[in-house]
């Protein structure tokens, strides 16, 4: 087939297939081959593909507008929207301030947090502390939170250099200890780096309740957050969860907080929020912070295309199918299935470290010898390399560096939550193949 020509350029030379259409959790390109998205995207196609109920909503609203300025209207898809999230979350969330993407929404939540210290006589609060590895996205303020040192090395000039605290990476811990003999000493890192800052210094601490991209679906220890919480409490500063991945019921409850009754001040929120249906973030806060920062003259911040209708609309409609489909539990039940059978895979081939995640947020970590964890040498790419296969395959996962990306390798498995026992059968089956394959081409090496 010709090749068009390409005017487009993309984080990295090549080109790929021109995608088609979609339906479920498959997607064909233009010359006809099938792939099954086992990572919905970048972890955003919650309620998969081609969803008719959505398309309706479109031109529903589009019949009406698409666009009406914030700042000029309000509009009702954005009124009924926050009305239907704030009934969906836990009580003391109760505003929301829309964006219209992952990044927007985390760094909208740093200048909230960081305004109402300003405007509360709390001036000298402008640092964040996060954790590394992480993913908080890709600005140039985000950056500063993100800790995944290839995004960061070409602008660390541009950036902050915010504080850090290592994730509770318990496969690889930082402190060489085991939980929970540790007595989860990653979490008391917060404590110290606090004091070594100045308390007064500190307004928030964000973090993703179940790591994401950067650290492969980390699920910390139990106790972690009770610790975190705790401590930002003791020193007034604000706890910020960053769902823009585990929000909208990727890991078995509709936000990741619920897993343990995480009290955060604000949420970062994305991806599933319209499962890419249209562009769409936002943050929940506490009312005392919004009334805060509008009593003393109004949040200075905004993007033009925040909280449009047909957003709003598309995102109301997504949120009503996740609960009236109850993918939560289809998400709890899917994982658990898909979970055991990698976990299986790991046992029959002995190149994958530790399988981890919640519901359908489940990371594969490879290594050279599972014994030592040793992991494969940074040239063998061997995660890109299963991906690489994976694909060719028809299979697409979502690989990442697990050693702030420097080195060691994982895969995300996160298909749509629409998926059926079937199909989570069907990725296990293209997982293994493509695993041999990869082992064996490493052999090969
Ligand atoms: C946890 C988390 N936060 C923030 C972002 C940034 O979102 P976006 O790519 O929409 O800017 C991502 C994207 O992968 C993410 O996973």
């Amino acid at each position: 087939m010709k090749t068009e020509p390409n005017y487009n350029f993309y984080i990295a030379k090549g080109r790929l297939p021109v995608v088609d259409h979609a339906e479920g959790i498959r997607i064909w390109d233009t010359g006809g081959k099938e792939y099954i998205d086992a990572c919905s995207g970048a972890v955003i196609s919650n309620i998969g593909y081609g969803q008719v109920n959505i398309n309706e909503v479109i031109q529903e609203q589009a019949q009406k507008t698409f666009f009406a300025y914030r700042l000029h209207f309000e509009n009702k898809p954005a009124l009924d929207y926050s009305k239907a999230l704030v009934a969906n979350s836990v009580q003391h969330l109760d505003r929301v301030f829309f964006v219209s993407g992952g990044s927007e929404a985390v760094e909208s939540a740093m200048k909230l947090c960081r305004q109402y210290f300003y405007d509360n006589n709390q001036g000298s609060r402008h640092i964040f502390i996060s954790r590394v590895p992480s993913y908080h996205g890709c600005t140039l303020g985000t950056l500063a939170l993100t800790a995944y040192a290839p995004l960061e090395a070409p602008y660390r000039p541009l950036i902050k250099n915010y504080p850090k605290i290592p994730a509770p990476y318990c496969y690889r811990c930082a402190y060489n200890l085991s939980y929970p003999d540790c007595d989860l000493e990653c979490a008391r890192e917060l404590e110290r780096t606090i004091l070594s800052q100045g308390p007064e210094n500190v307004a928030g601490f964000i973090a993703e309740p179940i790591g994401g991209a950067s650290t492969g679906a980390l699920v910390p220890p139990e106790g972690y957050f009770d610790i975190i919480q705790a401590t930002c409490r003791q020193y007034g500063i604000m706890l910020i969860l960053d769902e823009v991945m585990t929000g909208f019921g990727r890991t078995g409850s509709l936000f990741g907080y619920e897993h343990w009754n995480i009290e955060a001040d604000i949420v970062a929120l994305s991806k599933g929020m319209a499962s890419g249906y249209f562009p769409l973030g936002a943050i929940l806060a506490r009312q005392s912070i919004v009334d805060t920062v509008l009593d003393s003259g109004g949040f200075k911040h905004g993007h033009t295309y925040a909280g449009n209708p047909m957003a709003c609309a598309v995102g109301l409609k997504v949120l009503n199918y996740i609960l009236g489909q109850d993918l939560c539990t289809n998400a709890h039940r899917m994982g658990t299935r898909l979970k055991e059978g990698l976990e299986a895979i790991a046992r029959r081939i002995p190149v994958i470290g530790q399988v981890r995640g919640k519901g359908l947020l489940l990371g594969v970590e490879l290594v050279r010898d599972p014994d030592t964890k040793e992991p494969y040498p940074v040239d063998v790419n061997a995660g890109q390399l299963l991906t690489d296969i994976a694909f060719e395959n028809g299979l697409i996962i979502y690989p990442r560096r697990s050693i702030n990306g420097m080195s060691g390798d994982h895969v995300l498995v996160a298909p749509p939550l629409i998926i059926s026992e079937s199909e989570v059968d069907e990725i296990l089956v293209m997982f293994e193949k493509a695993l041999e394959q990869t082992v064996k081409r490493i052999e090969e090496l």
